[in-house]
């Protein structure tokens, strides 16, 4: 990383972290997703689609470790949501096996209306089957890629509008304790210190009951998100950061991963040292 870089990243972290940054970033990946699903793709949306192509099927082996984790540790239950879920399905894909009920639960509006899209398989919805594909294989072909896409259709029961920041994220609605919280690269995008950390981790997992397992993906020391032409700061989350929190906030670690980031492209669009990945028990 550059000299110059690494200033305009120090100046980032800095700077408070607002949701309007993180809606901008979430915008511009709606705006991409509609471009993808464009039939006529210019030259420059081509280039974009690999891009997005790449990062998420990093995503997808990220949350397919996960989750094969989760397995192995036979996470299982009635409930699971999945909050800042952004407006992808794919990293329920897995889960959809192991849970009677999922909700997906996201910020903005507009990532809400893209997920009951594909949910309700409405005209125009993002098409994912590249990356039902890739699941499935990871998975053994145990089912087909539509076998599975249905099953996380049928699996799916709301798509909820969220707010991490909130005591309840779901107000007004006060949802029955779950089973499993998912939530992948929100937190560390949302806070903007140690502090906001550990709130934001408390009000997500107020919803879980006792005994309910928490699924946490995120980058680790990562200052800034590039969207196109927009820098998105991060607050840089670390291990041993992460642990205390964790344990603080009244989990038992049963699993905690950390894969070191392998990527070495001339314009990488993160600076994350790696990703964290973390499967705990919420105490009695
Ligand atoms: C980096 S994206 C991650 C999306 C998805 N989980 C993934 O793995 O690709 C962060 C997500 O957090 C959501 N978000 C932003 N502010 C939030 C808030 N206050 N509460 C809950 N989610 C929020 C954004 O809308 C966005 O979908």
């Amino acid at each position: 990383m550059s000299k110059a870089t690494r200033k305009s990243n120090t100046r980032l972290r800095k700077k408070h972290f607002s949701n309007d940054k993180l809606n901008m970033l979430v915008d511009t990946l709606a705006a991409h997703a509609e471009e993808i699903n464009q039939q006529n793709l210019k030259r420059e949306v081509q280039q974009r689609k690999k891009e997005i192509w790449e990062e998420v099927a990093r995503n997808v082996s990220a949350v397919c470790t996960t989750l094969r984790t989760v397995k192995d540790c036979g996470v299982k239950g009635e409930t699971l949501i999945d909050m800042g879920a952004g407006p992808c399905t794919i990293q329920l894909l897995s889960a959809a096996n192991s849970f009677n009920e999922i909700i997906v639960a996201d910020y903005t509006e507009r990532n809400c209306r893209e997920l009951e899209k594909w949910w309700k398989n409405e005209p125009g919805a993002f098409d994912f089957t590249a990356f039902a594909k890739r699941v499935c294989e990871m998975e053994g072909n145990r089912q087909t890629w539509i076998e599975m896409e249905e099953n996380l259709r049928r699996t799916i029961k709301q798509v909820l509008r969220c707010d991490i920041t909130k005591c309840n994220p779901l107000a007004p609605i006060v949802l029955t304790p779950v089973d499993c919280l998912l939530t992948n690269f929100c937190t560390e995008n949302v806070c903007t210190d140690e502090k906001s950390f550990c709130e934001y981790l408390k009000n997500m997992t107020s919803v879980l009951k006792p005994g309910g397992h928490l699924i946490l993906t995120a980058l680790l020391e990562c200052t800034v998100n590039i969207m196109g032409k927009h820098r998105l700061p991060s607050f840089p989350l670390t291990e041993s950061f992460a642990r205390i929190a964790l344990i603080d906030t009244g989990f038992a670690i049963r699993y905690f991963k950390v894969l070191p980031s392998t990527d070495d492209s001339p314009e990488p669009l993160t600076d994350h040292t790696g990703i964290l990945f973390v499967l705990a028990r919420k105490e009695l």
